[in-house]
């Protein structure tokens, strides 16, 4: 069985990767320092505890497993963080990625799926964010993916690197067979706050900001499914290794939803009460992210299947009841 290395495996976007990985025929192997990952998520195949920095541990790996390709997704990805600690996201981003993509080249292993991010498109007012839009991150987070896109270009011009990268909008929903799903600790995205507060396992939701250019006043995001994401993964690992050139997309379904519509949509799927406060803006927040790219579907062939706000919502809310990660 053809292996894939995956960094970050023990995480929410990895570790639904790997079931996907495994069920499209592949054998992924975890890379991960579990800093933010969880061992119980590594379910489909071998698990390797290392750090993205530690080239000589990825040196071993490369060699005892010889994976056909790397699908990339180990990194800190909290916006609000990346504000105050700019420094462990280019330390542990970037250097962690340039390291990581070193072993790669010295080890023969040319293939890489990297997880990008929107973020990287900044606060662009009316326009139309497809894979040709300007870069111009507003935040630490999106400024050091946006590096390693421009490091993953060079390492192809040099070393024959080659890559697909994808710019994810914003990932919500768990595996429907409730394998795995998200956990993060501690949490900062909207959705599992708002399941916790909905269950009284948190305090009331914070909304934040109610003051942007929006119809409603609080930010527009474009979420789709985990599950529907990893499929992307899946078909950018083949794209890759049928030859095809390097290639950019963003993974988001055009439309977006404001805050407030989250929380109605909440409250519709759950049948409770969302209990909320409206406070000010996050440092490092866009008003608005919406895919406005339909490439991934006309070159890769991706079919989102589950990326409504409902069902999203709706798998969200069966894996946040089977208490999994009630520590
Ligand atoms: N939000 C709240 N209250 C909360 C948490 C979030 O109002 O308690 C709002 C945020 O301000 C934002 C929206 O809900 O407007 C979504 O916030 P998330 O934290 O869930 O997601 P982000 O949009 O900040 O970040 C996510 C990923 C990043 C990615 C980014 C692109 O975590 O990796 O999407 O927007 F880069």
């Amino acid at each position: 069985m053809k292996k894939v290395l995956v960094t970050g495996g023990a995480g929410y976007i990895g570790s639904h990767a790997c079931k996907a990985l495994r069920a499209a025929g592949f054998e992924p192997v975890t890379y991960d320092n579990l800093a933010t990952g969880w061992q119980d998520a590594v379910k489909f195949g071998p698990f390797e505890q290392g750090d993205l920095l530690d080239r000589a541990r990825l040196d071993e790996v490369f060699a005892t497993h010889q994976p056909v390709a790397v699908m990339h997704f180990a990194a800190l990805s909290q916006v609000g963080e990346s504000m105050k600690e700019p420094g462990l996201y280019w330390r542990n981003n970037v250097q962690g990625s340039l390291t990581l993509f070193e072993a790669a080249v010295a080890a023969g292993c040319l293939n890489v799926v990297f997880s990008s991010t929107c973020a990287t498109y900044g606060d662009q007012d009316n326009v139309v964010l497809d894979e040709d839009s300007a870069q111009y991150p507003i935040n630490a987070y999106g400024a050091s993916k946006r590096a390693i896109e421009d490091i993953l270009r060079d390492f192809e011009a040099a070393h024959g690197l080659r890559h697909v990268i994808f710019r994810y909008f914003n990932v919500a929903g768990a595996d429907p067979e409730g394998e795995v799903g998200e956990f993060h600790q501690p949490e900062t995205h909207l959705i599992p706050l708002m399941l916790d507060a909905i269950d009284g396992k948190r305090d009331a939701l914070t909304i934040f900001g109610t003051d942007y250019a929006t119809p409603d006043g609080t930010c527009i995001r474009d979420y789709v499914h985990v599950c529907d994401l990893v499929d992307a993964h899946v078909l950018g690992v083949n794209w890759i290794m049928d030859g095809k050139p390097s290639r950019v997309f963003n993974l988001g379904t055009g439309s977006g939803f404001s805050v407030r519509e989250v929380i109605d949509h909440s409250r519709a799927v759950t049948n409770r009460a969302v209990p909320y406060k409206e406070g000010p803006r996050r440092p490092g927040d866009c008003t608005k992210l919406v895919s406005g790219s339909t490439r991934a579907e006309a070159e890769l062939g991706w079919r989102p299947t589950r990326s409504t706000l409902e069902t999203m919502i709706t798998d969200a809310w069966r894996w946040h009841q089977t208490g999994h990660y009630d520590k």
